[in-house]
């Protein structure tokens, strides 16, 4: 961004109140996707020429996403198949909602049956350990409130890779869906996400940003059963981001550095309080 002019600052940044209050508090604060909304926020109501678009989390960014199953229900189309099992990686769910609700809406109409899983980190498990709540969608509860899965807006999980998967929400729709069961989610740890990368890699050649590795490793523990069971299964999923511009979480991980992350109950527990009682 800065080779094309833009200056970059890391959040919590000095700029704000809020990112110098935290800052305050620890210098060396790892950050979080809910403090950097709370910031870019902040410079918005400050100055009428500022706009914020947000790229993830609500509906009509999920709908916009969903050109991505839209076409590869196409592609599978071509190759005359349908998908038994679809994975995606989920932050705030824009790319796998993008994916899967084309899929979903087939499989609501009868004419495919697929399983449809969401993937989080085990460091930010916010469908599997968080609770279904009205909260803030930024860290300093500047957004309207919204009924997701969360982890509690004041939640800043541990720093590692997928830096787009560290958010304590998430979409209202994939919320809705998970509660409804009409997908399921599990969570990864890193290490065995950048294990799967690197077996992509050296297999399709190309390099995957830290957050899909976690589809990945997902779809490969599916394919690993099937190999178990003799089953043969579809797998489908979506390679939301390549990794050229992570190749420093590649380093860590081939130096021996890159480690796994205990996420206590007391962590999230802790968290949840700072969700409004309604
Ligand atoms: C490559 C990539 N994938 C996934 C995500 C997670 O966002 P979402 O869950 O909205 O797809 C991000 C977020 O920054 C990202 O950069």
């Amino acid at each position: 961004m800065e080779l094309w002019g833009a200056t970059v600052h890391s959040s919590p940044s000095e700029l704000t109140e809020f990112g110098r209050e935290l800052l305050a508090e620890n210098p060396d604060h790892p950050g979080s996707l809910g403090i950097a909304i709370s910031e870019a926020v902040a410079m918005c109501v400050a100055d009428p020429n500022v706009r914020y678009a947000l790229g993830s989390v609500l509906n009509h960014v999920l709908m916009h996403q969903t050109i991505i199953g839209e076409e590869a229900l196409l592609q599978l189309a071509k190759v005359d198949e349908v998908p038994d099992v679809l994975v995606g990686c989920t932050g705030g769910g824009s790319n796998f909602g993008g994916l899967a609700f084309p899929f979903l809406r087939e499989k609501m109409a009868g004419k495919m049956n697929p399983t449809i899983r969401c993937v989080e980190p085990a460091a930010c498990p916010t469908l599997t350990k968080g609770e279904y709540r009205y909260d803030f969608g930024d860290s300093a509860g500047m957004t309207p409130l919204m009924k997701m899965h969360t982890l509690g807006n004041s939640f800043v999980p541990e720093p590692i890779h997928a830096g787009g998967l560290r958010y304590h929400g998430m979409s209202p729709l994939v919320s809705h869906l998970y509660e409804t069961g009409m997908v399921e989610a599990i969570s990864i740890p890193q290490l065995e996400c950048f294990a799967g990368a690197m077996e992509f890699a050296r297999t399709e050649g190309i390099v995957p940003a830290p957050e899909p590795t976690h589809a990945i490793a997902a779809a490969i523990r599916e394919a690993q059963a099937c190999k178990e069971s003799g089953e043969e299964k579809v797998i489908l999923t979506a390679l939301c981001g390549h990794g050229h511009l992570d190749l420093a979480s590649y380093e860590k991980y081939l130096s021996g550095e890159m480690i796994d992350y205990d996420l206590p109950d007391s962590a999230i527990a802790e968290a949840m309080e700072s969700v409004p009682v309604i």
